[in-house]
């Protein structure tokens, strides 16, 4: 970790934006910038009023922002509207009626383009399908689906009538599923039978079989046929997608909704105890994710955008759905993986779509450097015009090569930085008003108050790292946590509460001229590929093994995953563990949590070191993983308790 903020440190590449990238740009300057972003701050009601009235309110607020119960914020009071209808119906009226809303690539090769109008129909249809099955203003429902169109119209049908879905990764395992569909009280779940990935059908409604019987609050599945892989159907409460939504009709009018209504959760994973459910409203995010996506991305009425990210995550949900149909673009969606048939899937879908805005995470980029440049080389990539990147810190070299081999040294690239929580980015270069710099951020996105604070709150600036804290609510942020109002207080508002400042969880420095640089998650949260794993979680599953009785997951530095997981295992008294068991070990993970948290390294100990006052040395722990410091041998049961002695004073 010091290395790396070294390393960014001493980064002087500056990149400006062309001359023809700047003339066609939202917005031209760092004065252009400066201005509006001094207006956000200065007067946010004005500012944050102008934007909202570019989108369409049944009718319109009393007050913008409302912070009389902070940190319970409401934003647009007394407005109502409807997300879905901003991403559908606005259009309508428009030459955008018949312009493609999602243009669709499935792994094997089948596509599917859905205009502005078509879209609006199969939404209408499966709202009032949904209606049929019950679905009210304020259920929840769980989709756990493939990347195929009916997970966005899923979602924007859900939106349309007032239901709240809770997405869940189609990667994890059926006991994610219980525990999210439970917390939320979920009545419906919609699925698919299975979908493509890596040149084979994945199945899900069998994972969603197995979680069902723990889903009590459960009424209804509804099945979408994809994979045609065979699947039990369970009469009355099973439907097939065809059978409700295909015969529904196409006139659904959007409810009207207050500003506040909530428009989804999301659960992403914490240092301690089980997921939050992060619960984001209508209104706020609607504006927020509207704004970001047109300044960020530079969104231009001709533009093809892809964002490579599962809409399982909250990257999706923002910027494949929401923000990018508000602003009646084209968003392109990619069922499989990059490497089905082979590794230049992503480069030929660029060159056959002609994408001109590509958004991705630095673990795969990474991963197209170990692939070669042959790849994208034998590619047309001549129609791109903005790069992005999320999830974690892009190492600098990796900029670089994304810079030179993708964007052929002509594309801007933006380093968003964001959470599941903000709902929308909030630090980032904006393409054609200011140079980047290799892995730095940028500045605060408008009406973000970011700094960078010691422990006390006192802002550091330059050579000094600090907290990362956002210094007042914006519109896109989360409510609360699902269900737990006081742990959403705990976690994000409790730590700088005199000041009510928002806690990030993150580290970051500033460099002289206000460039953000993220280090990274400052709890024991893991980011694995850009997806936040919880180490408590993956301890949980691990412990519930008969073959361990203690353990600790710490991450250490991966080439390619940004993080790997490296668990320390100590077996109960008699038992040796084999190779075998570690296969085991990773697997039981996988079923207990999905395959994304399955740990790179299980080291297997007698006794886990501990500090005299009984706390597993974590410190420690990561410097064994990251190879800093070695007992020696691996091959048996290892023993750290020399090292634990060393280190003792330090870690108490
Ligand atoms: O640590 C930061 C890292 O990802 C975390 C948020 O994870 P999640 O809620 O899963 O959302 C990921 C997509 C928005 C942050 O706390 N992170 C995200 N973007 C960046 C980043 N770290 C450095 N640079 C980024 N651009």
């Amino acid at each position: 970790m010091t290395n790396n903020i070294e390393h960014v440190l001493e980064e002087t590449r500056k990149f400006d934006p062309s001359e023809d990238f700047v003339a066609h740009s939202h917005l031209k300057s760092r004065a252009d910038y400066d201005e509006l972003y001094s207006k956000s701050i200065s007067d946010p009601d004005a500012f944050w009023g102008d934007v909202a009235r570019e989108l369409h309110w049944f009718k319109p607020w009393d007050r913008v922002l409302n912070a009389d119960n902070a940190p319970f914020f409401k934003w647009f009071e007394g407005a109502t509207t409807n997300i879905s209808y901003n991403c559908l119906d606005r259009h309508l009226s428009t030459p955008r009626k018949n312009k493609a809303a999602i243009i669709w690539e499935g792994e094997p090769g089948d596509q599917r383009t859905l205009t502005y109008h078509q879209l609006h129909r199969e939404v209408c249809k499966a709202a009032n399908a949904f209606k049929g099955l019950g679905l009210e203003r304020g259920d929840r429902v769980a989709i756990y689906m493939p990347m195929i169109p009916e997970l966005a119209i899923a979602m924007l049908a859900c939106a349309r009538i007032g239901a709240v879905h809770s997405i869940i990764f189609g990667g994890f395992s059926a006991n994610a599923i219980v525990d999210r569909v439970q917390d939320a009280s979920c009545k419906m779940i919609v699925t698919a039978d299975g979908g493509h990935r890596r040149g084979a059908v994945s199945a899900l409604k069998p994972t969603v079989d197995e979680a069902l019987p723990n889903c009590p609050t459960v009424e209804t599945v509804v099945v979408v046929r994809r994979g045609g892989n065979e699947i039990a159907m369970q009469e009355g409460r099973d439907h097939w997608w065809h059978d409700v939504v295909g015969p529904a009709s196409a006139v659904c009018p959007a409810e009207e909704l207050d500003a506040e209504h909530p428009l989804y959760i999301l659960y992403t994973s914490g240092s301690t105890g089980k997921p939050k459910g992060i619960l984001h409203s209508t209104g706020g995010y609607m504006v927020g994710t509207y704004m970001t996506s047109k300044y960020v991305f530079d969104l231009h009425e001709d533009d093809t955008y892809w964002c490579t990210a599962d809409i399982g995550w909250v990257t999706g949900h923002s910027y494949i759905v929401y923000g990018i149909l508000a602003n009646g673009a084209t968003s392109l969606m990619y069922e499989g993986t990059p490497n089905s048939p082979n590794e230049g899937r992503f480069w030929e879908i660029i060159e056959k779509y002609g994408v001109n805005i590509f958004y991705t995470a630095p673990t795969a980029i990474r991963t197209f450097i170990r692939w070669g440049d042959e790849w994208p080389n034998k590619y047309d990539l001549s129609s791109l015009r903005l790069l992005g990147t999320v999830g974690e810190p892009i190492n600098p070299e990796a900029w670089m090569w994304y810079h030179r081999v993708i964007g052929k040294e002509r594309c801007p690239i933006v380093d968003t930085w964001w959470q599941t929580e903000t709902g929308a980015i909030m630090i980032t270069t904006l393409p054609g008003a200011m140079y980047t710099k290799p892995g730095s951020a940028g500045l605060p996105f408008f009406g973000v108050k970011a700094a960078v604070v010691t422990e006390e709150g006192e802002e550091v600036d330059g050579m000094h790292s600090g907290l990362l804290v956002i210094q007042g609510p914006w519109p896109a942020m989360l409510r609360t946590l699902y269900g737990d109002d006081d742990r959403y207080v705990d976690v994000f508002w409790s730590k700088f509460k005199e000041r009510g400042w928002y806690l990030t969880g993150d580290g970051a420095f500033r460099d002289k001229n206000g460039y953000f640089m993220i280090i990274g998650r400052l709890d024991d949260v893991i980011n694995v590929s850009g997806h936040r794993l919880g180490t408590m979680e993956i301890e949980s599953a691990l412990v519930s093994s008969d073959l361990v009785a203690e353990a600790a997951v710490v991450g250490y530095p991966h080439e390619i995953k940004g993080q790997g997981i490296c668990a320390f295992v100590s077996v109960p008294k008699g038992i040796t563990p084999t190779e075998a068991d570690v296969q085991k070990l990773r697997d039981h993970v996988a079923k207990e949590i999905g395959p994304i948290a399955k740990p790179d390294q299980i080291r297997f100990t007698d006794a886990l070191p501990k500090t005299r006052s009984g706390k597993i040395m974590r410190r420690l722990l990561r410097d064994i993983a990251a190879g800093k410091e070695t007992t020696g041998d691996t091959t048996t049961l290892e023993d750290f308790s020399v090292l634990a002695a060393l280190r003792e004073e330090s870690e108490d």
